[in-house]
């Protein structure tokens, strides 16, 4: 049984304000409808198995939350399909962002190593390389698009480099990936969207993994240095990983590493180009670099929201969450709650103990986090060096992903 606060003319009203949330038109700046959201308290949904959370204090909470599962599986609504004979994972195993332990901390543990400050750090060199790299080509031109140019082709590098994905077959898998990214959007699959819309995706995870299985061949009979390699040799050692999951891992890293970072460097970009005088600032001092990723993460962050299910009942603040209900966590508009932040919709990089959920909290804790760190840190201090002049050229335009929401283009004039 739900028990929670929400009348049904409240409930209407969240939910009118959750349907513009998916509409594109409100893609450029969701933030007013995540403030009415706010101040509207949670609010459940209990004939969908719903519960919307947008305060800082219950998103924290419900991530550290030991009750909190990843595994779609624990769903009531799971449960429902698969009592109606419904096949809830056809391609194998999800990544270990959506499974809970022992399996999530096994597989989380196995590519742990290839995301330690040390390891990461080592990159620094080829980070700057590349970067240099782009900034040179730009500098011919005297306009560049953001996205195209400079956001885009950076993390797609590094992550294929560190996988050990072919950086000439980038073209060939960024489609699939874009498509599974929008994947992440709540409501995809009841939200009247096309059977086309689904076959495509469906294609497209299926297309991912054949390529995956035929990489994972290739590395089997000649090893390299890269992560993928090292998976194979803990698959071959014991029983610790099966192929399915390594398939799994990688495309969990790639999409993460093509889709998010990408998003970081250009929101901290449009950000400062808002505020040209943080543009200057960073430009003259290359130290201001982790203030300014820090602030982007709060202010306007690449993952604007995240889902969990309840293992068991759960009480957050005055909702009764019943188990098996779905918990979808605004974790954009928790990031500007006033109950946590001074000034919220102030970008202020100088902001002291910035406690931010940009990269979540608990055990799904962002693994990349050291990695997109210095990324950002490395592309935004030379940027802003190299082009001190500096200026928006275009209105910016977005995609229409609600979770992971970016930009898909912005035209720079420098
Ligand atoms: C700015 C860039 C990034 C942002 C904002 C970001 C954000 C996040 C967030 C919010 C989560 C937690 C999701 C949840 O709890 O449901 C997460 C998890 C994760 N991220 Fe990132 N991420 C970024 C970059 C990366 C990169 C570059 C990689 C690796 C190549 C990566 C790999 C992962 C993985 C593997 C998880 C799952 C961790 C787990 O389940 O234990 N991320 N990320």
């Amino acid at each position: 049984m739900t028990t929670a606060p929400t009348e049904p003319t409240e409930r209407a009203a969240s939910q009118q304000l959750l349907v513009q949330l998916l509409d594109p038109i409100n893609r450029a700046d969701p933030y007013p409808l995540y403030a009415q959201l706010r101040n509207r308290g949670p609010v459940v949904f209990p004939k969908a198995n719903l519960a919307v959370f947008s305060a800082y204090r219950d998103c924290d909470e419900i991530l550290r939350h030991p009750s909190s599962s990843s595994d779609r599986l624990n769903s009531t609504i799971a449960q429902r399909q698969i009592s109606e004979g419904a096949e809830l994972r056809p391609l194998g195993p999800p990544g270990f962002l959506f499974l809970d332990p022992p399996d999530h901390t096994r597989l989380r543990r196995l590519v742990s190593k290839a995301f330690v400050p040390k390891v990461v750090n080592a990159l620094q060199p080829d980070i700057r390389a590349l970067v240099d790299g782009l900034l040179d080509r730009i500098a011919e031109n005297g306009r560049f698009d953001l996205i195209r140019d400079f956001a885009y082709p950076l993390p797609v590098a590094v992550i294929c480099r560190l996988l050990g994905v072919p950086l000439e077959d980038e073209p060939k898998f960024s489609s699939a990936s874009a498509l599974l990214a929008q994947s992440l959007d709540p409501f995809v699959a009841s939200d009247g969207e096309s059977d086309d819309m689904i076959d495509e995706r469906m294609g497209a995870a299926r297309w991912l993994r054949d390529y995956f299985l035929d990489l994972i061949e290739r590395r089997r009979s000649r090893p390299g240095d890269d992560l993928m390699s090292g998976l194979v040799a803990v698959e071959e050692s014991g029983d610790q990983l099966g192929t399915d999951e390594i398939v799994a891992t990688c495309n969990l890293l790639l999409i993460a590493g093509h889709e998010t970072t990408v998003n970081l460097i250009a929101n901290a970009v449009l950000a400062m180009l808002r505020h040209p005088a943080q543009w200057t600032a960073l430009g003259a001092d290359a130290d201001r670099a982790p203030a300014v990723v820090e602030e982007t993460l709060r202010y306007d962050p690449p993952v604007q929201l995240a889902g969990r299910i309840a293992a068991e009942h759960m009480t957050i603040g005055d909702v009764v969450v019943p188990k098996g209900d779905n918990m979808m966590l605004l974790l954009a508009a928790a990031q500007r709650d006033p109950a946590e932040f001074d000034r919220p919709d102030v970008f202020d990089p100088d902001r002291k103990a910035l406690r931010h959920l940009g990269f979540g909290r608990g055990i799904h804790y962002c693994l990349g986090a050291p990695l997109a760190r210095l990324e950002a840190s490395v592309a935004l201090s030379a940027v802003t060096a190299r082009f001190p002049d500096a200026r928006l050229d275009s209105e910016p335009q977005y995609k229409p992903n609600v979770t992971l929401r970016g930009l898909s283009a912005l035209t720079i004039a420098v």
